[in-house]
């Protein structure tokens, strides 16, 4: 696929919510885009600002890797769905919203470490996938994770995360966040 414009950018991202967003969610019992749009609701609701539920509505997009750019892929070392999402997002959007994107998973490692009961908020197939990603953060790993310029918003994304999970929630439609999206652009 090659690169998006930025004109095209948020109708590319729709195309995928709607082809895409039935698929389930690695064992969870809500969809990929179930997931995403409650995750951004909770964000709403909490009152975060735009950046941040934005990113709560994007933060699985990295899970669709055939509908990003190769352009985007060959940056990373792995691919995994929060460095492919990353990647692929900064391109389009501000730090503000990429960098809580990229670190979603670091973040879930991180809490874990510095809160004693936080894997009780964590879904089944989550604590199955915190293994598999390394599991809780050592002491270093937290040192480092505490830099992040957005150590609060990946945190909040994180929570929300979390919460975004349940199938009988009712949430707006992906069209309700469109202008949202848009509006967060760099053009
Ligand atoms: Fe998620």
């Amino acid at each position: 696929m090659d690169r998006i414009s930025d004109d095209s950018i948020v109708d590319h991202i729709e195309d995928v919510f709607r082809r895409r967003g039935a698929e389930s969610y690695l064992g969870e019992e809500v969809t990929i885009a179930q997931h995403m749009l409650q995750t951004a609701q909770c964000a709403e609701q909490a009152g975060a600002d735009n950046s941040q539920i934005v990113a709560a509505l994007l933060h699985d997009i990295g899970h669709y890797k055939n509908e990003i750019p190769e352009t985007s892929l060959a940056k990373g070392v792995d691919n995994f769905h929060e460095e492919a999402g990353a990647n692929f997002l900064e391109d389009y959007f501000p730090l503000s919203v990429v960098e809580p994107i990229r670190q979603h998973v670091a973040a879930k490692r991180y809490l874990c470490a510095v809160k004693s009961d936080y894997s009780e908020r964590l879904s089944p197939a989550s604590v199955h996938t915190l293994n598999l990603q390394g599991g809780p953060m050592n002491a270093e790993e937290v040192e480092e994770f505490e830099k992040n310029n957005y150590l609060e918003q990946c945190i909040q994304l994180r929570y929300w995360d979390e919460d975004g999970k349940d199938p009988e929630r009712k949430h707006p439609p992906f069209s309700y966040y469109r202008p949202l999206i848009e509006s967060l652009v760099k053009r």
